[in-house]
């Protein structure tokens, strides 16, 4: 809690030092729909929408969880969800989004994840960072948030171009991976990502290490999704066309090859006191660390 609030106050300062920046398409009137861009990979029956197709929500009981897909596959781009996470006694609960290569976990994959992970009731979220080129992971990161996500949407972005892949939380950086490092760098042409969505239960693992159980009791956990978009290329888009950086594709023009100024500034404030685990300093386990924290 201590932390929680203190990441409160440093928010007062903080919400107004967020500058203008380019990853923020202002166009809001292409937000994609649900039922003409994305498919329930399962538990049809714990998934709904709001009468007017905004909101989608997904159900986590004792039976199951749920998840779902979009239908396409995306190369370079933004790609960007308003997520409300599980209120209350959530601990046990994960809610994951990401992007993968994959239908499945196959051995090959590529994955970029943000994972939420569930607490007790007035206890904080954590947010875990993952990514995974040909199918190794390892290579996570957890963040507190400076605000309660399970209160209202937060919007959580992935921009993916040919010089980083940047996690965004409300258009904050938050976690950079420089995408120049051989073989470790995603391609647009090789594996084009789907993004998804899913809430199950991780209780063995996700809160305090697993000592925190699901408490059922409290089922179903609801996690509340809207506003959807993707400013990228798809897998059809002839390639390497669309990847050029011609105009419209902002995404991989050369002032999204790096952060600005201002993201500079935001994402130092958030590796000093947001930062709960960065593997990329875990010596006892990376005696000698992944190449690509050298970069
Ligand atoms: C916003 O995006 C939609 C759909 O992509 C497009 O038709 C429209 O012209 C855009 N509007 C502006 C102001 O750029
Ligand atoms: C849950 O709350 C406890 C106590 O504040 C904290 O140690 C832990 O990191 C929080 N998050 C998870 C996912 O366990």
């Amino acid at each position: 809690m201590g932390l929680w609030l203190s990441s409160w106050l440093v928010l007062l300062w903080f919400a107004s030092s967020v500058s203008p920046s380019w990853a923020v398409p202002a166009n809001t009137s292409s937000f994609f729909s649900f039922k003409d861009n994305f498919d329930i990979m399962w538990a049809e029956d714990h998934f709904k929408t709001s009468p007017d197709g905004q909101l989608w929500y997904l159900y986590l009981d004792k039976k199951t969880g749920c998840g779902f897909q979009t239908r396409q596959r995306y190369r370079f781009g933004w790609y960007s969800m308003k997520l409300k996470l599980v209120g209350g006694d959530s601990a046990g609960v994960v809610t994951a989004y990401y992007m993968c290569s994959d239908l499945g976990a196959g051995p090959d994959r590529d994955e970029l994840d943000f994972e939420f992970l569930g607490n007790r009731t007035g206890q904080p979220y954590t947010m875990q960072t993952n990514v995974y080129k040909s199918g190794v992971g390892g290579r996570e990161m957890r963040h507190m948030l400076w605000f309660d996500p399970t209160e209202d949407f937060h919007s959580y972005s992935i921009l993916w171009n040919s010089h980083h892949i940047v996690f965004f939380v409300d258009r904050v950086p938050i976690r950079v991976y420089r995408n120049t490092d051989k073989p470790n760098n995603f391609f647009p042409n090789e594996k084009p990502m789907y993004m998804f969505s899913s809430i199950w239960n991780a209780d063995d693992w996700a809160t305090r290490g697993g000592l925190e159980k699901t408490d059922w009791k409290n089922a179903p956990f609801v996690s509340s999704y809207k506003d959807f978009h993707a400013d990228g290329c798809q897998w059809e888009d002839p390639y390497p066309a669309c990847v050029s950086t011609t105009a419209e594709h902002w995404w991989d023009q050369y002032e999204a090859w790096s952060l600005t100024d201002g993201q500079h500034e935001d994402f130092s404030w958030v590796g000093r006191n947001l930062v709960t685990y960065d593997y990329c300093k875990d010596y006892e386990r990376y005696p000698t660390l992944p190449k690509e924290c050298n970069i």
